[in-house]
């Protein structure tokens, strides 16, 4: 595997991003049911209300994976709305069209990268990205590209998992990320360096307050603002373009 940091930016190495994720794709989705206990479908339900997404809209889930977001957009939104979802992981992606074709569902799949989109400038109404942002190299620069591709008055949304928890579960979350998470992850993918690389992002990555913070740095927003999940495990972030 390639080296974990990247030689241009204090962000991972996309090379390691690759090819962790084109490691565990084919048990990504069963992995991500143990671990959230399921909590994760309710989560991108509450992502999809905040977006106030409405058909006919176009929306792009960057960082797809294997496509449940892109997927609950196009099933919510209907057959009137474009809806994208990208990876830069051809592993991910072959398992979203699996399931999108599967559903029956008329979701664009397609290669690209959070930090040089093909896209052009204010094309969607939402854009949107799972679990995705603290693998990119260099958050802000993927901000900032996401936000570039949105309309004026268009909406990003963040889901990522959280460090900060609330002192009641802070203990029992940290006890679970660290040895519990590698350990199904090991389980059910066998790649147990895997989580272990997922969750001690998770613990470095900036969250609540703080990841607000960065994403006015873009000066960018009208408006912004964020949801605390299961007392801090995971967070949700809204940000209107101006
Ligand atoms: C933890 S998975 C999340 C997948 C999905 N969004 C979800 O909610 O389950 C992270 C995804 O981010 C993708 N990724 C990381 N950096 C990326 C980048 N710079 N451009 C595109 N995709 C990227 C990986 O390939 C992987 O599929």
């Amino acid at each position: 595997m390639s080296n974990i940091v990247s030689q241009n930016s204090t962000g991972p190495n996309p090379d390691y991003i690759k090819n962790l994720f084109n490691s565990i794709s084919a048990s990504y989705d069963r992995t991500n049911t143990f671990i959230t206990m399921g909590l994760h479908q309710s989560w991108r339900k509450k992502l999809i209300e905040l977006s106030d997404a409405q058909p006919g809209d176009k929306v792009l889930d960057c960082a797809t994976g294997t496509g449940d977001f892109a997927i609950a957009f196009k099933q919510i939104l209907g057959p009137k709305s474009l809806v994208i979802g990208s990876d830069f992981c051809e592993g991910m992606l072959d398992q979203a069209k699996i399931k999108s074709n599967q559903l029956k569902l008329d979701v664009q799949f397609e290669q690209a990268d959070v930090l040089n989109l093909q896209y052009e400038d204010n094309s969607f109404d939402v854009v949107s990205i799972g679990y995705g942002i603290r693998n990119v190299a260099d958050t802000k620069k993927g901000i900032q590209e996401m936000v570039r591709v949105l309309k004026p008055g268009g909406r990003l949304l963040i889901l990522e998992t959280g460090s900060n928890q609330s002192s009641l579960l802070k203990p029992f979350i940290s006890v679970y990320f660290k040895l519990v998470v590698p350990m199904i992850g090991a389980l059910s993918s066998g790649n147990k360096k895997a989580y272990q690389y997922l969750n001690q992002s998770s613990l470095k990555f900036p969250c609540g307050l703080e990841f607000i913070d960065l994403m006015n740095s873009t000066d960018q927003f009208s408006h912004l603002g964020f949801k605390k999940l299961l007392g801090g495990a995971s967070f949700i972030y809204k940000g209107i373009k101006r």
